[in-house]
C-alpha cells in the first residue's frame, strides 16, 4: 500500500490498531517496541492472518525507529497502564519519561509525520508529545473523545434499543473524570437524546460513560481497554490517510478556543490531510462552558505537575 502508519507499543492497544488498520486495508503497518521480539513476534501472527482476511496490507515488527522513516501517522501507545498501588504522579512521570524518549527518535525519523497519542494520562501526554517533537499543533492530537463518545453512543443505544449507527454523541473536556457528555449534541437519526429520554436516564448514561474506563478495568483486572481504544485510534488515522475531513471529538492544542490558552483537551476537530485543519468552536450554554473549565483546569494540574517533575 501507499500509505505507512508506526504504532508504537505493540501492547494491547497497538497490537489492535494495527490489526484494525490492516485488516481495513487502511496503510501498511510498523509496529515498534522496546521489548525484544514482541513487535516482531506480534506483526507476524497478524501478517499470517492476512491470507484468511483477505488483505494485502503489509505488517512489520521492530525494535528500532530507522523502520519509522516515511510514516504518514505515527500512533504512540506506549507506557504502562496504572496498576494498583501506583500514584497517579507514578503513572504521569513514567509515561512521560517514556514519551519523551519515543517523541525524540520520531521527530528524527519521521520528522513529517501527524502523531496521534493514545498513552495515559492523554491531555498531558499531548503536551510531552508537542514539545518533544515541535511539531506544530495541526500534527500532533490526542485519542479519547472518539473513544469516550463511542462508549456513549453504546449506552444510548442500548437505552433505546436502536441501531448504534443512528446514534451520535459529543463528549469534550480531559480524558478523565472530568470529561464533559453533551447531550445537547447528542443523536438519535438527529433527535437530541434530550427529546427522547428523561433528564434523570441521561445523568446515569452520562456517569456512566465518564467511568467507561474504570468499568472495564474493573472487569479485566490485568489492564485497561484495547478494542474499542483500538477502533478509535483507527478511524482518527483513517480521517487523516484519506483526507476526509470528518469531524471528531480529539485532544488539540488550544490557543484561544473556548477562551482556554496552551492546552491540550478535547474539543470537535476536522481531521484531514493536514492533521488538525481546524478546531471547531460551538456556543456552549453556560453549565457547559463551566464543565470544560473545569475539566481544563483538571488537565492545567497535571501539566503543571509534569513541570514540576522536570
Ligand atoms: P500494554 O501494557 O498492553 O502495552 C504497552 C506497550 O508499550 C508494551 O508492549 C510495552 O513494552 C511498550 N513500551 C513501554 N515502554 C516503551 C518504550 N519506551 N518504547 C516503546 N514501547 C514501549 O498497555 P495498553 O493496554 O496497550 O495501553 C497503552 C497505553 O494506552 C496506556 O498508557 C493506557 O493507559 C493508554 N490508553 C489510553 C486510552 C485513551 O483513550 N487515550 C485508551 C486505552 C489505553
Ligand atoms: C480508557 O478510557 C484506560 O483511558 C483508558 O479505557
Amino acid at each position: 500500500m501507499d500509505r505507512k502508519v508506526t504504532v508504537v507499543g505493540a501492547g494491547n492497544v497497538g497490537a489492535t490498531t494495527a490489526q484494525r488498520l490492516i485488516e481495513k486495508q487502511i496503510c501498511d503497518v510498523v509496529l515498534i517496541d522496546i521489548a525484544e521480539g514482541l513487535p516482531q513476534g506480534k506483526a507476524l501472527d497478524l501478517a499470517e492472518a492476512a491470507p484468511v482476511e483477505k488483505h494485502d496490507a503489509s505488517v512489520t515488527g521492530s525494535n528500532t525507529y530507522d523502520d519509522a522513516a516515511g510514516s504518514d501517522i505515527v500512533i504512540i501507545t506506549a507506557g504502562i497502564p496504572r496498576k494498583p498501588g501506583m500514584s497517579r504522579d507514578d503513572l504521569l512521570k513514567t509515561n512521560a519519561s517514556i514519551m519523551k524518549g519515543v517523541c525524540t527518535q520520531i521527530a528524527v525519523h519521521a520528522p513529517e509525520a501527524k502523531v496521534i497519542v493514545v498513552s495515559n494520562p492523554l491531555d498531558a501526554m499531548c503536551h510531552v508529545a508537542c514539545e518533544t517533537t515541535g511539531f506544530p499543533r495541526q500534527r500532533v492530537m490526542g485519542m479519547a473523545g472518539v473513544l469516550d463518545s463511542a462508549r456513549f453512543r453504546r449506552f444510548i443505544a442500548d437505552e433505546l434499543n436502536v441501531s448504534v449507527e443512528n446514534t451520535h454523541a459529543f463528549v469534550l473536556g480531559g480524558h478523565g473524570d472530568t470529561m464533559v457528555p453533551l447531550p445537547r449534541f447528542s443523536t438519535v437519526s438527529g433527535i437530541p437524546i434530550t427529546e427522547l429520554l428523561s433528564s434523570d436516564r441521561i445523568e446515569a448514561l452520562v456517569d456512566r460513560t465518564r467511568k467507561g474506563g474504570a468499568e472495564i478495568v474493573g472487569l479485566l483486572k490485568t489492564g485497561s481497554a484495547f478494542y474499542a481504544p483500538a477502533s478509535a485510534a483507527a478511524e482518527m488515522a483513517e480521517a487523516i490517510i484519506k483526507d476526509k475531513k470528518k469531524i471528531l471529538p480529539c485532544a488539540a492544542l488550544l490557543k484561544g478556543e473556548y477562551g482556554i490558552e496552551d492546552l491540550f483537551i478535547g474539543v470537535p476537530v476536522k481531521l484531514g490531510a493536514g492533521g488538525v485543519e481546524e478546531i471547531i468552536e460551538i456556543r456552549l450554554k453556560d453549565d457547559e462552558a463551566a464543565a470544560l473549565n473545569r475539566s481544563a483546569d483538571a488537565v492545567r494540574g497535571l501539566v503543571e505537575q509534569l513541570k514540576r517533575l522536570g
